[in-house]
């Protein structure tokens, strides 16, 4: 109520989990509209900066037009947020670009107004090319991962080896290096469910988005990929110890969201395997997840490795870039490391007399 009655401009930035059909679920969107109108006594800008499906902005207005009390004045707009995980404050005070969905001239002027001091590109449109632009901009870099590790499996068919081929492609300025990084496929609370709504939406408005299907089946697949390294490693999995290096979905972040490692694990000790595991940031986080009752949490990755029959890394933080590699080979009770992240370079790994695979090069 204080700060509905306060401010100029109020912004949404409620979750939007997914539901059990992949669908956005803005209960909460709406439930804060409804609270900004009963509140509101005079003119605000309503900006609506959680990530929600296109057509979002449409029912704000018509939430808080529907409830608002007579004669105050609002506008809507739509002020989506590309910040990430692990460099939020980064990447927020130095954006790419800023996208503002707007459709009155003082919408835009007080929105431009905001944002001039960060000196950044701002692109103004209407409000539900804004809301498209987030889904799609998610949408195009998760393509961008499924499409890398497609290839990244014929790659491995071929005999060739996926770094230098992200590279040789990331030099065309058309293309880029970024997001090129195959592995064990995409995570976290963004890319999976944001893939999920903008296929839900595109259904409802009457388009069939197969190739955003093929790249939430190719992520998914990819778990397998590594489940096969491992099993092609160990023999049978049952009874075996492994040792889980990463469990966060990508490095400087503890969160265990739509991790693919806890998918990974679950298949691991479905199938008989004892895990150990360390992740810098995210064993609190990971123990309370109930799929992962059974693993064993060690203090550091050298306590993981000890009696493992392999290393497998889930996620590329620094701190196993700078693992001392002999002291890893003495404590595995096999030189073994499976590498979902390509973080070691194959042939220092022969070198040091490691049985080393990983994803979309050849094996050693
Ligand atoms: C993502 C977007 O990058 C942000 O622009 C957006 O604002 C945010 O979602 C959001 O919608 O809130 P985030 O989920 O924090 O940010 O993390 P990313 O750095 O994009 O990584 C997502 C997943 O892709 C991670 O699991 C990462 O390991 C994986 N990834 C990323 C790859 O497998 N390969 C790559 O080359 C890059």
């Amino acid at each position: 109520k204080e700060a509905a009655g306060k401010s100029e401009i109020i912004f949404i930035a409620v979750g939007t989990p997914p539901k059990e059909n992949g669908e956005a679920d803005l209960t909460h969107v709406e439930a804060v509209a409804m609270g900004i109108a009963r509140y509101m006594t005079s003119y605000h800008l309503v900006v609506e900066k959680s990530t929600t499906p296109v057509e979002t902005g449409m029912w704000i207005k018509r939430t808080l037009e529907a409830n608002a009390r007579k004669g105050v004045k609002f506008d809507v707009a739509s002020n989506p947020e590309f910040l990430r995980e692990g460099s939020a404050i980064e990447d927020f005070m130095h954006p790419d670009r800023i996208v503002i969905g707007v459709e009155s001239k003082r919408a835009k002027d007080t929105l431009l107004e905001l944002y001039r001091p960060l000196g950044a590109e701002i692109i103004v449109t209407n409000i539900n090319s804004a809301e498209i632009i987030k889904h799609a901009s998610n949408s195009f870099l998760a393509t961008k991962i499924s499409f890398i590790n497609a290839v990244a499996n014929i790659c491995e068919k071929a005999g060739a080896d996926i770094e230098e081929v992200a590279r040789g492609m990331g030099f065309d300025k058309r293309i880029g290096r970024a997001f090129l990084n195959a592995g064990i496929g995409f995570g976290g609370f963004c890319f999976p469910k944001d893939i999920e709504a903008f296929i839900h939406i595109s259904d409802k408005l009457g388009y069939d988005f197969e190739l955003l299907k093929a790249v939430k089946r190719i992520n998914e697949e990819q778990r397998a990929v590594l489940i096969g390294k491992i099993e092609k490693v160990v023999w049978n999995i049952k009874g075996k110890t492994i040792a889980v290096l990463g469990l966060a979905f990508k490095p400087n972040t503890d969160d265990m969201r739509f991790a693919p490692a806890v998918e990974i694990i679950e298949r691991l000790i479905g199938e008989g395997a004892v895990i150990k595991a360390y992740d810098p940031q995210s064993m609190e986080r990971a123990r309370a997840i109930p799929g992962l009752k059974n693993v064993k949490f060690c203090r550091g990755p050298y306590d993981a490795v000890k009696g493992a029959e392999c290393a497998v890394i889930l996620t590329e933080w620094n701190e196993f870039k700078e693992l001392d590699l002999k002291k890893v080979k003495k404590l595995l009770k096999q030189p073994v490391i499976v590498d979902g992240r390509n973080i070691y370079d194959p042939k220092k790994m022969k070198e040091l007399g490691f049985r080393y695979h990983c994803i979309g090069r050849a094996s050693s």
